[in-house]
C-alpha cells in the first residue's frame, strides 16, 4: 500500500460495543445481539462508520469474554449464531462496517484445546499451550500474571506447569508451533467468509515469548516482570507477517492491534505501509502516564503537558510511517470525562472538549459505549459492587498481602478500575437506565436520570449532538483525515492546541484543560468558527473546558 493512499478505513469512525453493558432484549440483565440489533437505528444517527464488538464468543466469562472456550459459536448469554448474521446483515444495509475482537494469545481454560492439553504428556493438543517443568516445587520462573499471583498454574496431573499472563483460566496458547497458528488462521477465515469486515485482535503483541523464560525484574512487587519477555517477543513479527500472507491480504478489511506496552518504533512495524503485518495498531502512553508503586492503581493524574508530547510524538512519529489510531476510552479504562476532564459542574462542556481534541487529530477515532453522553465513572464505593476479575484481584492483593489502606485502594478503584466502563449504557430514565427490565448484572450507574441517550437525542446542544457533528465534519472535509498535523503552544499547561493543513487550508484547535479562563494569543484573526461547544466566541481567551476550532483558508488557493 502506498503511504498516501486513501481507504475506507483510514476515513471511518469506530463505536465499540461492550456487549454484555449495552442493551438487554430478554430480561435476564445481560447485554445480548437482540439488544445491540434494537439500537443500530441509534448508532446510525450517530453516524459511525465501523463498529467494533467486544468479544461475543462462548465463553465461561472469567474475564467477560476475553477467555474464549469455543471461537466459532455465539456465547449463549448473548443470543445465537442467526441473530449474529442478522446483525451484520442489518449493519451493512445501514452502511455500518463490523469488526470482530480476536482473542488469539489464550484461550479458556475451558476451550477443547485445553481440555485435550491437560490430559497428558502425549496428547496431540499438548503442544498447543505453554508447558513446563517446574524448578523444584517452585514455578518455572518468577514471572507474575497481569491479573496478579503467579503467572504459572501447576497442574497435578502431569506435574508441570502452564503459562497464563492473564488469569489462571486464560492459557496462553504456544504460536510456536504450526498447527496452533493454521487453526486460528483457518478460524479467521471462517469469519471473514461470513463477511465481517476485520478485527481488533486482543493483546496481540504477547503472542510470542521469550523461550528461554528468564526470570523478570522484581522491583517493589511480589513477582518478576514478563512483559520484557512477552511484549514484541522474537518472532512477533514473523507471525503476523505469515497471517498477514495467508488471511488478512485475501480480504478487503481493517485491523487494529491491542499492541500493549508499544513503542513507537516497534508500533512501526507492526503497522508500517509497507510491512504487510496490521493496518493500524492501538498504543497506550498517554493512558499510562501515572504508574506508581501498586503500578496502574494511583490516583494520580497527569500533566497536560506530558499528554501533549505523548500525542504529539505519536503522530509525529507515525507521520509518513503508519495511520495513528485515537481513543480516550474503551472497556479497559476510566471513563474520559472523569479521568481528564470534569464530571461534575463542567461535564458537558468538558467532554464536548475531549472530543474536539481527538476527533480533530489525524488517526482513526473510536468512540466507547457512552462516551458520546459524557457517561462518567461508576462512583462504587464498596468492593461487593465489582465484577471485574483485575480489579478483584488487584484489591486482594495490594490490600491483603502488600499492605495498602484498604480505603486508599477503594479510591483507586474508584479512578481507573475497569468496572468504571463497564457499568450499563443509560438509555433514559426509567428503572435501570432502559438497559434492562431484569437485574443488570452490574449496577447502573446512579446518574442515568440526567445523562442518559434519551434526553440528549431530544436536546439539540447534548455531548450526543456535538459528537454526531463531529463525525459528520469528519466526513464531510478531507483535510481532518488526511491533512497534516503540528502541535502548537508545546509549552503552554492549560491548553491543547495544534494546526491541521491541506492545499492552502488550516484548521488550528484549541482545548482548554482546565476551569479557568485562559488567555490565548494564538487565535487567528481571520479564521472562521468551524465548531466549538460555546456558542459565543471570546477573541482572545478560553473559558473553562472551552474548545473551538478555526478554519483559515489561504489567499491565493
Ligand atoms: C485485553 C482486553 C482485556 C482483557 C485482556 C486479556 O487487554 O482488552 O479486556 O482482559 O486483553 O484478554
Ligand atoms: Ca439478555
Amino acid at each position: 500500500m502506498a503511504i498516501n493512499e486513501k481507504k475506507w478505513w483510514k476515513e471511518s469512525v469506530v463505536y465499540q460495543i461492550y456487549p454484555r453493558s449495552f442493551c438487554d432484549s430478554n430480561k435476564d440483565g445481560i447485554g445480548d445481539l437482540g439488544g445491540i440489533l434494537k439500537k443500530l437505528d441509534y448508532l446510525e444517527e450517530l453516524g459511525v462508520d465501523i463498529i467494533w464488538l467486544s468479544p461475543i464468543y462462548q465463553s465461561p466469562n472469567d474475564d467477560n469474554g476475553y477467555d474464549i472456550s469455543d471461537y466459532r459459536s455465539i456465547l449463549k448469554e448473548f443470543g445465537t449464531m442467526d441473530e449474529f448474521d442478522r446483525l451484520l446483515e442489518e449493519a451493512h444495509k445501514k452502511g455500518m462496517r463490523l469488526i470482530m475482537d480476536l482473542v488469539v494469545n489464550h484461550t479458556s481454560d475451558e476451550h477443547e484445546w485445553f481440555i485435550q492439553s491437560k490430559k497428558d504428556k502425549t496428547n496431540p493438543y499438548r503442544d498447543y499451550y505453554i508447558w513446563k517443568e517446574g524448578k523444584g516445587n517452585q514455578p518455572p520462573n518468577n514471572w507474575g500474571s497481569w491479573f496478579g499471583g503467579s503467572a504459572w498454574e501447576y497442574d497435578e496431573n502431569t506435574d508441570m506447569y502452564y503459562l497464563h499472563i492473564f488469569s489462571k483460566k486464560q492459557p496462553d496458547l504456544n504460536w510456536e508451533n504450526k498447527k496452533v497458528r493454521q487453526e486460528v488462521y483457518e478460524m479467521m477465515r471462517w469469519w471473514l467468509d461470513k463477511g465481517i469486515d476485520g478485527f481488533r485482535m486482543d493483546v496481540i503483541s504477547l503472542i510470542s515469548k521469550n523461550l528461554a523464560f528468564p526470570d523478570g525484574e522484581k522491583g517493589d512487587g511480589l513477582y518478576g516482570n514478563l512483559t520484557p519477555y512477552c511484549a514484541h517477543g522474537p518472532r512477533v513479527h514473523e507471525f503476523l507477517r505469515e497471517m498477514n500472507q495467508e488471511v488478512l491480504s485475501k480480504y478487503e478489511i481493517m485491523t487494529v492491534g491491542e499492541a500493549a506496552c508499544v513503542t513507537l518504533e516497534e508500533a512501526r512495524k507492526y503497522a508500517g505501509y509497507d510491512r504487510k503485518e496490521l493496518d493500524t495498531v492501538f498504543w497506550f502512553e498517554h493512558m499510562e502516564l501515572c504508574s506508581g508503586e501498586y503500578g496502574k492503581w494511583t490516583d494520580e493524574a497527569p500533566k497536560l503537558t506530558e499528554l501533549k508530547k505523548v500525542f504529539d510524538k505519536w503522530e509525529s512519529g507515525l507521520e509518513g510511517t503508519a495511520w495513528n489510531t485515537l481513543f480516550w476510552s474503551n472497556h479497559d479504562q476510566p471513563r474520559v470525562v472523569s479521568r481528564f476532564g470534569n464530571d461534575g459542574k463542567y461535564r458537558e462542556l468538558s467532554a464536548k472538549m475531549l472530543a474536539t481534541c481527538l476527533h480533530m487529530m489525524k488517526g482513526i477515532p473510536y468512540i466507547y459505549q457512552g462516551e458520546e453522553l459524557g457517561m462518567t465513572n461508576a462512583g462504587f464505593t464498596s468492593l461487593e459492587q465489582y465484577r471485574d476479575i483485575e480489579s478483584i484481584n488487584a484489591y486482594h492483593e495490594n490490600v491483603e498481602q502488600r499492605g495498602l489502606e484498604p480505603e486508599k485502594m477503594m479510591c483507586y478503584l474508584q479512578k481507573v478500575s475497569r468496572d468504571n466502563a463497564r457499568t450499563p449504557m443509560q438509555w433514559n430514565d426509567s428503572e435501570n437506565a432502559g438497559f434492562t427490565e431484569g437485574t443488570p448484572w452490574i449496577e447502573v450507574n446512579s446518574n442515568y436520570k440526567e445523562i442518559n441517550a434519551e434526553r440528549e437525542l431530544a436536546e439539540s446542544k447534548s455531548v450526543f449532538h456535538y459528537y454526531k457533528r463531529l463525525i459528520e465534519l469528519r466526513h464531510n472535509m478531507e483535510i481532518i483525515v488526511y491533512g497534516s498535523f503540528e502541535m502548537i503552544m508545546k509549552e503552554n499547561e492549560q491548553i491543547f492546541a495544534y494546526k491541521r493543513s491541506l492545499d492552502g487550508q488550516t484548521l488550528y484547535v484549541f482545548c482548554n484543560f482546565t476551569e479557568e479562563n485562559v488567555i490565548c494569543n494564538e487565535i487567528p484573526k481571520n479564521g472562521k468558527v468551524l465548531i466549538s461547544n460555546y456558542t459565543e466566541r471570546h477573541s482572545e481567551k478560553l473559558r473553562p473546558y472551552e474548545a473551538v476550532v478555526y478554519e483559515v483558508r489561504e489567499e491565493s488557493f
